[in-house]
């Protein structure tokens, strides 16, 4: 059986820049409570007033850069996977968007997946069994989020508008032979218990009807992302460790093993806490929240991306990838490069 490979990846960042001080002068909150609580400096941000974008326009350029640093052509892509909780429409999903953005062929199949921070992961455990069984041959993975359009900048929404970020990343994944190189396992889980947690409750196709002016005056916080932080962090602190060692258990390796462990970028102080829990060193753990904040489904492509290309990927190394958020979802993945 063959084992799947990373061909390439790619990012795209919108370029305008936002500090915790140009928040600050939109709802009551400092540089000082952002940095100590989360790590987060600056997020990027898609500039509403001179360059609209959605999260398939994000996609289409990371997805470009991907498949050049591959050197796969959009021609021979015979599967797109698309994680993101910010698509462009309620439906189609941003799958089948980027896929005429790109004019990838006609018939090519693209599949949404829906998992917020763990949705990269859950991308590549399916384009890893998918390529494993031989059903595909060069997987086009893309994680992306313009969040910037859906947060509540008052101060009602300063827990959660604070931490996110816009972004995207790809990675162009394809069969290898099994010589212990390439993707070793992924690992994915749920409880949705804890779905009210983290959350956009509306609009609902549970509510009729689904959407009113009357509904959205009168609930409109509902239509923004709601938090119980504490009870993310508590949750985000554990279970991450716990499938990394699953991971790592799996596949006969320790912590000390890890090259690199590339954490799902929510905040500085989970990264930190699940680092000291596994007792990795600083130079095994790669982190950029401070720079683009919570990207989402983007976090941990754009992380492998910035890792490679730094030089801190080489070949022969152990890595390890994990995930925490809404859902309850987590997941981990040990690649060897
Ligand atoms: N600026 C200033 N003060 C604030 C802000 C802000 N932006 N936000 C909240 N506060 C205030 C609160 O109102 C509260 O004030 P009070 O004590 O007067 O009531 C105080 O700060 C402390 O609030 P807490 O919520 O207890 O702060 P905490 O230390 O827990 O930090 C945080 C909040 C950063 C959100 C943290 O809980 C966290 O990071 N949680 C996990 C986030 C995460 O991992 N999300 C998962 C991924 S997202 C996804 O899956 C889509």
């Amino acid at each position: 059986m063959p084992r799947t490979v990373i061909l390439g990846t790619g990012h795209y960042l919108p370029e305008r820049v936002v500090t915790n001080d140009e928040l600050a002068k939109r709802m009551d909150t400092s540089d000082e409570w952002i940095q100590q609580r989360t790590g987060i400096r600056t997020r990027r941000m898609v500039d509403w007033d001179t360059a609209p974008m959605g999260s398939s326009d994000l996609a289409k350029l990371a997805a470009e850069k991907a498949l050049a640093d591959a050197g796969v052509s959009k021609d021979e892509i015979d599967l797109i996977v698309y994680a993101t909780l910010s698509p462009d429409k309620v439906f189609p999903g941003d799958g089948v968007l980027v896929q005429a953005k790109l004019d990838v062929p006609a018939g090519v199949p693209a599949l949404d997946v829906r998992n917020q921070c763990s949705g990269f992961l859950y991308g590549l455990g399916v384009a890893d069994a998918f390529i494993r069984s031989g059903s595909y041959k060069r997987v086009l993975l893309i994680g992306s989020e313009v969040h910037s359009s859906g947060l509540d900048f008052t101060d009602a929404g300063r827990d959660v508008s604070v931490l996110f970020g816009d972004g995207a990343a790809a990675v162009v994944l394809g069969p290898g032979p099994d010589t212990g190189k390439g993707v070793l396992s992924v690992h994915l889980h749920a409880d949705g218990r804890y779905a009210e947690e983290l959350q956009v409750a509306q609009p609902s196709s549970a509510a009729y009807p689904r959407l009113t002016a009357e509904k959205y005056a009168n609930e409109r916080d509902a239509f923004f992302p709601h938090m119980n932080g504490r009870n993310v962090f508590k949750h985000a602190s554990t279970r991450m460790p716990e499938v990394v060692m699953e991971a790592l258990d799996k596949n006969g390796v320790k912590p000390s093993d890890l090259a690199l462990f590339i954490p799902h970028q929510a905040n500085l102080r989970i990264s930190e806490m699940v680092q000291r829990r596994l007792e990795l060193r600083d130079d095994q753990v790669f982190n950029n929240i401070m720079h683009y904040g919570n990207t989402t489904a983007a976090s941990i492509p754009l992380a492998l991306d910035e890792a490679r290309k730094a030089g801190r990927i080489k070949a022969g190394d152990l890595v390890c990838l994990a995930a925490f958020g809404s859902g309850f979802t987590w997941g981990a993945a040990l690649i060897r490069f």
